[in-house]
């Protein structure tokens, strides 16, 4: 099964090589050499060098981009939910977003969690109809996962489909040509390289022991870090990839075996058909999520995700032009004396927070008794919810540190917290007939942010902030944005009256 890969003409080029290839059939009846051997046919006969990278890359692909619509090969897509997994939501959109024409798709769901029903449901509302088929295995159809994921092999081979796509929804595909990519690359069985992004954690292992589990190999990290790019031939694979069509038949049932998890199952068969698996990092396609022990106790559950998977959750909640404000030679926008208006997070972030709080629907009185308060008194109480009581507080800390921090170090320079304090975060609600406004009043805090949660002559009328010794105004607020200031003796302020609809705006009194 190993030599398949040597075309003879190459080794008589590289006598060297036909040294090492007898010696491997010396060692080859002692034990687990094979893998480790194709591993090592990835360098063989220039299919990689440090000058020219890979160049068996090259070699033996496909090219489909051109072709009409109903010319593309057909492809089973199968999207596996074995556990509740942060950016659900994402990774549908992201797998809806593949540039490849749905009527040649047919869909396979195997969702195993009812956490996620709700997830699937909005995106077979929307898409459903655009696929050719959709074969959806809900937590109610007790489907376990290896006989889902045999199911699937199932399935590709009754609906004659020339691929099969397996996806798992931690595993996102960022690059809407990776389906494209991957047919074109045209190898028996491929998976795009995917990590944790700043971590080593990958959806490939370069080696496996003899118990076929996980070994590092002398170029995992290379690869993992893109030190190395190309196309790898690997002993196992995971979270997502290509498998031809033609090998449907042979894969029945593959994905069963006795006290061993599906993808061991399923690698572990490969090799002992002597099926290769390939790992392409040439160009990055997604990454990894980290789905341990998701917390799922909350409406938004990502919004909950931003230590665990900071790279999704930047994507998600913060605002695309966020880091802008960050390049020196950029004047910052200050609509009133020292107070600056900063891009901030994503339109789904403030729609998010709102949905949370009033989901929890416990808005204070504007009374200035509080209890939620060491001293049980407000001063200038609002109607408002704190961070805390939706358990976003430590949350929202780091997010003052990652985020907030730099903001300030530009805005005013020469001021260092870190990591900044706040006590007092919560969103407040202003509408007539309940609290429409606030009179004027210092912060106790060294500066202020106010993030508007939505957007003026749209959700309300009126509202804006005004800061008195200035006369100035900010009226015309940004959904998303952030307004920062000083918090005390100079920037003395009101909130001014809201005539119709909701406002909201989220604020933080950072080192009071
Ligand atoms: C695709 O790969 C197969 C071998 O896996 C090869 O036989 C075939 O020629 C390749 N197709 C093209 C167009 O190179
Ligand atoms: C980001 O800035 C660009 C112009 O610099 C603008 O066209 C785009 O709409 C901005 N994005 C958002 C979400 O406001
Ligand atoms: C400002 O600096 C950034 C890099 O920090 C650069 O990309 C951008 O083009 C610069 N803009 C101007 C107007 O010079
Ligand atoms: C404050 O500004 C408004 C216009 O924004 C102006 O009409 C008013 O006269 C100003 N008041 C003072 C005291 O300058």
């Amino acid at each position: 099964g190993t030599v398949q890969i040597f075309k003879m003409d190459m080794l008589k080029r590289y006598n060297f090589f036909i040294d090492v290839l007898i010696f491997t059939f010396v060692v080859h009846g002692n034990g687990p050499i094979k893998p480790e051997f194709n591993r090592f046919a990835n360098y063989l006969a220039d299919g990689w060098t440090t000058q020219n990278g890979c160049q068996a890359c090259k070699e033996e692909t496909i090219s489909i981009r051109e072709l009409k619509d109903d010319e593309f090969p057909t492809v089973l897509v199968s999207l596996f939910f074995e556990q509740p997994t942060p950016f659900a939501e994402d990774f549908l959109e992201r797998i809806a977003n593949l540039k490849y024409p749905k009527s040649r798709i047919d869909l396979f769901i195997h969702n195993k969690v009812e956490f996620h029903n709700k997830d699937i449901a909005s995106f077979l509302e929307k898409y459903n109809d655009m696929y050719r088929s959709a074969t959806i295995l809900m937590p109610s159809d007790g489907i376990y996962e290896a006989a889902a994921r045999n199911w699937a092999v199932e399935v590709c081979k009754q609906k004659n489909d020339q691929y099969l796509f397996s996806v798992d929804v931690y595993a996102q595909i960022t690059d809407p040509e990776t389906l494209i990519d991957l047919i074109e690359q045209n190898r028996t069985v491929l998976a795009p390289i995917l990590s944790r992004p700043y971590k080593l954690w990958s959806n490939f292992w370069g080696a496996v022991n003899k118990d076929g589990w996980y070994a590092r190999s002398e170029d995992y990290i290379d690869i993992v870090e893109k030190k190395k790019i190309g196309l790898w031939n690997v002993p196992y694979i995971t979270g997502a990839y290509l498998i031809h069509g033609s090998l449907m038949e042979e894969l029945r049932d593959i994905y069963s075996a006795e006290n061993v998890e599906p993808d061991m199952a399923f690698c572990g068969g490969l090799r002992k058909r002597g099926i290769f698996m390939y790992a392409t990092n040439r160009k990055i396609l997604g990454h990894l999520v980290d789905y341990d022990n998701m917390d799922t106790s909350h409406l938004h559950n990502d919004l909950y995700q931003i230590v665990q998977n900071p790279y999704d959750w930047k994507l998600k909640y913060i605002h695309e032009n966020y880091s802008q404000s960050l390049e020196l030679n950029r004047t910052l926008v200050q609509p009133c004396p020292d107070v600056f208006w900063f891009p901030i997070v994503s339109t789904k972030f403030c729609d998010s927070l709102v949905e949370e709080m009033e989901n929890l629907n416990q808005w204070s009185g504007g009374r200035h008794e509080d209890p939620r308060l060491a001293g049980g008194y407000e001063n200038v109480p609002t109607v408002d919810t704190h961070m805390r009581q939706i358990g976003m507080e430590e949350h929202w800390l780091h997010f003052l540190k990652v985020y907030v921090s730099p903001l300030q170090e530009r805005a005013f320079e020469g001021y260092h917290s870190d990591p900044p304090r706040a006590i007092m975060n919560f969103v407040v609600r202003y509408r007539p007939n309940e609290q429409d406004r606030l009179r004027p009043h210092h912060d106790s805090s060294t500066f202020t942010i106010n993030i508007a949660l939505n957007t003026p002559m749209k959700d309300f009328e009126g509202g804006g902030c005004r800061f008195l010794r200035y006369n100035c105004s900010v009226t015309a607020t940004r959904k998303g944005w952030m307004l920062m200031h000083p918090g005390r003796l100079t920037h003395f302020h009101e909130g001014l009256v809201t005539t119709k609809g909701t406002r909201y705006i989220m604020i933080s009194f950072v080192d009071p």
